[in-house]
């Protein structure tokens, strides 16, 4: 698939050298993306808070080289060269080459940090892959006789997509870490603009309630997972309840659109570990099945809802496709809510480790 809009004409302007940097956070889908066709395109629309703390901060230096029949980088992470990142970046690089013309003119240097330990079982390639696509697309803006994304509208707008677009083609998930509060990736028929090319702007209203959202990630296993998740999308063609769960994703994005403008928290909270849930079913019902959670994940779920059916609080919970658990509450419940998390929960968190964030806006660049 050839998306002409975001092939550049031709670059009119020539640097030598130079660099750029963003940071760019993750984010914890509400409704999961989990299935896609070829592409990079997700086999159903997903919904997100974007995330504030945790973040990937790239310094991407580059230089323009003589031979330009192959990519030329090398990546840093914390200041240590990382050689096994670099088959990732290449395959990214690759799928993304029609759209950045100019990557095989340079020798890249890719410094890159995590503000989460980088073993925390945290996945680092939504915020990664969004930094480094931004970056890229600073470079770009320099390459061309264009009006630059900070000068108005339009043009921010066109960079903001094409970013999006870029982190797509590297990690899924990672086109929804650009912008913030709330993102939808994927064609939806109730949200106004989605597409299955880049994520979007949540487009209408939101509640107080789910403002300034909290989300304390407990770290339960912070190994590396069994099964990627490259290989547990690739199990949802031929699985048995992949069609109805595809549904079951487009219907609970048309009821967190009411639910956000009601400001509903109790339909919230079932939507959401419902949907997680579904994720881990889905991962337990593929041939050949897989386990992600752990015993101490269930033990967690367990105590939340104990926790919510004795105080009437909103806490909740959220997994992504390993067996960390991501606890979800309104800001202004933070304080018993967070006395109860270091009291009962962090017992299970692996080195007793758990990292506080909240509900963020998106990327920034930085001054070089
Ligand atoms: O972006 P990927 O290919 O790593 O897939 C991420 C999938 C989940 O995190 C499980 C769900 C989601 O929508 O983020």
């Amino acid at each position: 698939m050839i998306v002409e809009a975001f092939i550049p004409k031709s670059y009119t302007k020539h640097r030598s050298k130079g660099s750029v940097s963003w940071s760019s956070p993750s984010n914890i889908a509400l409704v999961k993306y989990w299935g896609k066709k070829e592409h990079q395109i997700p086999a159903n629309p997903s919904m997100s808070f974007t995330l504030d703390y945790c973040k990937t901060t790239t310094i991407l230096e580059f230089e323009a080289k003589e031979n330009t029949t192959a990519f030329s980088f090398d990546v840093f992470l914390d200041g240590a060269q990382k050689d096994d990142f670099k088959p990732k970046i290449e395959t990214f690089f690759k799928r993304i080459e029609l759209y950045v013309p100019f990557l095989k003119n340079y020798h890249f240097v890719i410094k890159t940090k995590n503000s989460f330990p980088h073993s925390s079982g945290i996945a680092s390639s939504a915020s990664g892959m969004s930094a480094l696509a931004l970056c890229l697309m600073s470079l770009e803006e320099q390459l061309l006789d264009a009006t630059p994304q900070s000068e108005n509208d339009a043009a921010q707008s066109y960079f903001y997509r094409k970013a999006s677009f870029l982190a797509r083609l590297g990690s899924g998930s990672a086109c929804r870490s650009l912008e913030g509060d709330i993102i939808v990736w994927g064609d939806h028929k109730d949200i106004t603009n989605s597409t299955d090319l880049f994520g979007v702007k949540y487009p209408f209203e939101v509640h107080e309630n789910f403002k300034n959202y909290q989300d304390t990630i407990l770290l339960v296993d912070k190994g590396e997972k069994q099964v990627s998740s490259t290989l547990g999308h690739d199990l949802m063609h031929n699985h048995t309840y992949a069609s109805q769960r595809f549904r079951q994703a487009h219907d609970n994005i048309s009821k967190l659109v009411e639910v956000f403008k009601k400001g509903d928290l109790e339909a919230f909270i079932a939507i959401v570990e419902s949907e997680a849930l579904t994720l881990h079913g889905m991962m337990m019902t593929s041939m050949p099945y897989f386990i992600l959670m752990k015993p101490n994940t269930l033990a967690i779920i367990n105590k939340i809802w104990q926790f919510r059916e004795d105080t009437g609080l909103h806490i909740s919970f959220t997994l992504d496709a390993g067996a960390n658990v991501h606890v979800l509450y309104p800001k202004n419940e933070t304080e018993k809510i967070l006395d109860f998390i270091k009291a009962e929960l962090v017992a299970y968190c692996q080195n007793g480790h758990y990292i506080c964030d909240e509900i963020g806006f998106g990327a920034k660049q930085l001054p070089i």
